[in-house]
């Protein structure tokens, strides 16, 4: 019975799944092709495309880079723009802005916008969400990952895939798998338990596959367990394929691939973007029988799906317009205004009140644009609202509001070159003094600091956590002669607040938040909305609490004979063979909140933190479990005068397992809106496979019986509701 039931659920997924609405066409297109014709899909054709079959009328792929806008139009065999003034597009909040909303319908409206945006521009697949865990508080790429959570990260990628593939667009989900850090990612080694792997790194690419039936999978650059990703059978064929049943394309990072047969029968598709390994080496390998010619066609097939399932954008058709639209910049501000998290607000400093009549906005990111910059994934963006023009705009005819800028970036070394440091100190303390006699003239002070896209980059991570440019020291300075502070980290990962948290009244993270993101910024800081951004990662208190550098496990060092090289990102054939790197992944499961919270470790703030100025509260906690689901329920009232969103958030503890367990794990949350004055009934319905672990005895998923503790509440430490229930 159980066996039929299962085939059933198969057939129907097999009928509705739009990758195998082709099959018998698809066979009938292999059969009728040359080897060279089949070969030539399976590399780049240019930068970001790779080849249809023109004699049989199938067209092209077209790549665009995400994650988080459509990357503008570049020559075909370099990363040169263009100049073109239609590929200006949408910049959207980055993947930790996103993440902050902890909403897949909000990361459905963001897959949806992006789809628009890139068939404008007549792309097929969009290179996102990137969504690797963030495992390290300093990685590089943290601003463009969602989480440090699995079920946050999948949920959102889910969200994501369905709103970009429901409108006739392909994701291709990178960087798949384990690459958490930046620093020699070109070459270095993941060691991690195979729970850690699968209940932690894997989980969220599982969710996104099987639950958003993702059409594309990009090879991540690094090595895991002994293996490059774009050759890792187990990654790639007994996992993503066999287990997970994906049925779409895996592409290789750029650059990543590193062998002909290897990755062939290791499961890559495309290997992007030229053809060093995937083009004649591989028509040599299959005449030679090294790589068998079925490998090859499932290659074709897995493509001829994914072109099939997406509607081709006429060539003539794309680029005719603005790639910007104004539907997409809205979905931009809904993304920015409910990513915004409150995490300190004394004295009810938040929201400025009607008596402040002078402002002082000091900071270098107030004016900062951060569409662009760093090495990797920009946005040629028709337009940002800097968080000063955003302030402007609402407190036009309201108060009036100085600027000074306060510091700037620290310039930097140019090769064979120091950078002049002498000047820049020089100028910095006329910043200082000019930002200091704007604060004292005000009613109130709003610092505009944090990182950018110099400081938070691709292809290195940070050295530290530290504030950059001297922050502190004018942050305090500021404090002194004007107490009512408010401080905004405009910053994509985790920074140190030790000495700005007690130096400001007011705290707020208002992230890399794309075109709208001084609009939204300027509205939860008038109050026209109630912040309800929560923290998609721990901000811990020093860089040394957080689990990979507690356990003294990164930063690693390249071994012996190699040198850590920054991968060259315009020609990306240096990835020397010699280079070796470990990362041992020694936390295990302990990844972020589950590391600090197992381990008694107070953090600065805590994952899923994040304040309202409406005062909710929990009560009438209900557990059980009903038909495959675990259904909590529970109460949330809004005390306060106006309506507002909260996201509730579950937890659920195993206090009687058999196996090392953090101490609570989330599992379900819910965006709820709730009216001033009113309290509402909320279920969050959990599927019973996500209270699964990893039986590393058995290599298999094991749901255990007994007790279980669900926690509710605001974040992974303020808990208000516990309710027991038996699995
Ligand atoms: C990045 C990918 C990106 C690709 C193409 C790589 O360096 O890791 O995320 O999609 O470049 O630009």
């Amino acid at each position: 019975m159980a066996g039929l039931l299962l085939m059933n659920c198969s057939m129907n997924a097999q009928q509705t799944n739009p990758l195998l609405q082709h099959e018998s066409e698809i066979t009938g297109i292999i059969k009728s092709m040359t080897l060279e014709e089949k070969v030539n899909m399976l590399h780049g054709k240019n930068m970001f495309s790779s080849a249809g079959v023109e004699r049989l009328g199938i067209a092209d792929i077209e790549y665009a880079d995400g994650p988080f806008g459509i990357r503008e139009e570049m020559e075909p065999h370099s990363w040169k723009g263009l100049g073109w003034e239609t590929d200006r597009a949408t910049f959207f909040p980055t993947g930790s802005a996103l993440a902050a909303t902890w909403s897949r319908d909000i990361a459905y409206q963001y897959g949806k916008a992006m789809a628009i945006e890139a068939r404008l521009r007549g792309k097929d697949m969009i290179l996102g969400p990137a969504m690797n865990i963030q495992r390290i508080p300093t990685g590089g790429r943290t601003y463009e990952y969602l989480s440090e959570d699995p079920i946050l990260s999948g949920q959102l990628a889910i969200g994501y895939t369905l709103g970009a593939q429901d409108n006739d667009e392909a994701v291709c989900l990178k960087h798949f798998a384990l690459n958490n850090q930046e620093n020699m990612r070109g070459f270095v080694n993941v060691n991690v338990t195979e729970r850690a792997m699968r209940e932690i790194y894997l989980t969220p690419f599982e969710m996104a596959v099987k639950q958003g039936n993702a059409y594309g999978v990009m090879a991540a650059y690094n090595k895991v367990w002994g293996r490059w990703c774009s050759e890792n059978d187990l990654l790639q064929n007994r996992i993503l394929r066999i287990e997970w049943g994906f049925r779409g394309i895996i592409i290789s990072d750029w650059g990543g691939t590193h062998s002909t047969v290897g990755a062939a029968i290791g499961g890559l598709d495309v290997e992007m973007p030229g053809n060093t390994y995937m083009g004649q080496a591989l028509i040599d390998s299959v005449r030679s029988g090294a790589v068998p010619m079925e490998v090859i066609d499932a290659k074709v097939r897995n493509l001829l799906r994914v072109r099939m399932a997406i509607t081709p954008v006429p060539k003539d058709k794309a680029n005719k317009e603005v790639t910007s639209q104004p539907a997409q910049q809205q979905i931009a501000y809904q993304v920015a205004s409910k990513s915004i998290v409150l995490l300190k607000n004394a004295d009810n400093l938040l929201p400025i009140g009607k008596k402040v009549k002078t402002i002082a906005v000091i900071g270098d990111n107030a004016t900062r644009k951060m569409a662009q910059g760093g090495v990797g994934a920009g946005v040629k963006a028709l337009y940002e609202i800097t968080p000063l023009e955003g302030l402007q705009t609402a407190l036009k005819g309201k108060a009036k509001i100085i600027y000074a800028q306060g510091y700037e970036p620290q310039p930097r070394a140019r090769r064979g070159q120091n950078a002049n440091l002498d000047e820049w100190k020089k100028k910095a303390e006329t910043m200082k003094a000019e930002a200091i006699e704007a604060a004292r003239k005000a009613d109130m002070v709003i610092f505009v600091g944090g990182d950018n896209r110099e400081v938070e980059t691709e292809g290195s991570d940070r050295t530290n956590m530290n504030l950059p440019f001297n922050q502190e020291e004018l942050i305090e300075a500021i404090a002194t002669v004007n107490p009512r502070l408010v401080t905004v980290m405009v910053a994509g990962a985790p920074v140190d607040l030790r000495r700005v948290n007690p130096a400001t009244k007011a705290l707020v993270y208002s992230w890399f938040n794309g075109s709208e993101g001084g609009h939204a910024l300027a509205d939860v800081l008038t109050g026209k909305v109630s912040p309800s951004g929560k923290l998609p990662f721990t901000l811990p208190v020093r860089l040394e609490d957080s689990p990979a550098y507690a356990l003294g496990v990164f930063p690693q060092k390249a071994q012996a004979g190699s040198s850590d090289v920054f991968v060259d990102l315009v020609n990306r054939d240096n990835f020397r063979a010699e280079q070796k790197a470990d990362a041992d992944y020694s936390e295990g499961i302990l990844v972020g909140y589950r590391w600090f919270t197992t381990k008694n470790v107070k953090p600065m703030y805590p994952f899923g933190y994040g304040l309202s100025y409406m005062p909710f509260s929990y009560s009438d906690p209900k557990a059980e479990v009903k038909g495959g689901n675990l259904e909590v329920s529970f109460k949330l009232t809004n005390a306060g005068k106006k309506e507002a969103e909260e996201v509730a958030q579950v937890y659920v503890a195993r206090p009687d397992s058999k196996v090392e367990r953090p101490k609570y794990e989330l599992k379900g949350f819910e965006r709820v809106s709730v009216k001033g004055g009113t309290t509402q009934d909320v279920t969050i319905t959990i599927p019973m496979e996500q209270l699964r672990h990893w039986n590393e005895f058995q290599h298999a998923w094991n749901i255990e019986k007994g007790k279980a503790i669900i926690y509710i509440g605001t974040s992974s430490v303020d808990l208000p509701l516990t309710v027991e229930v038996e699995i």
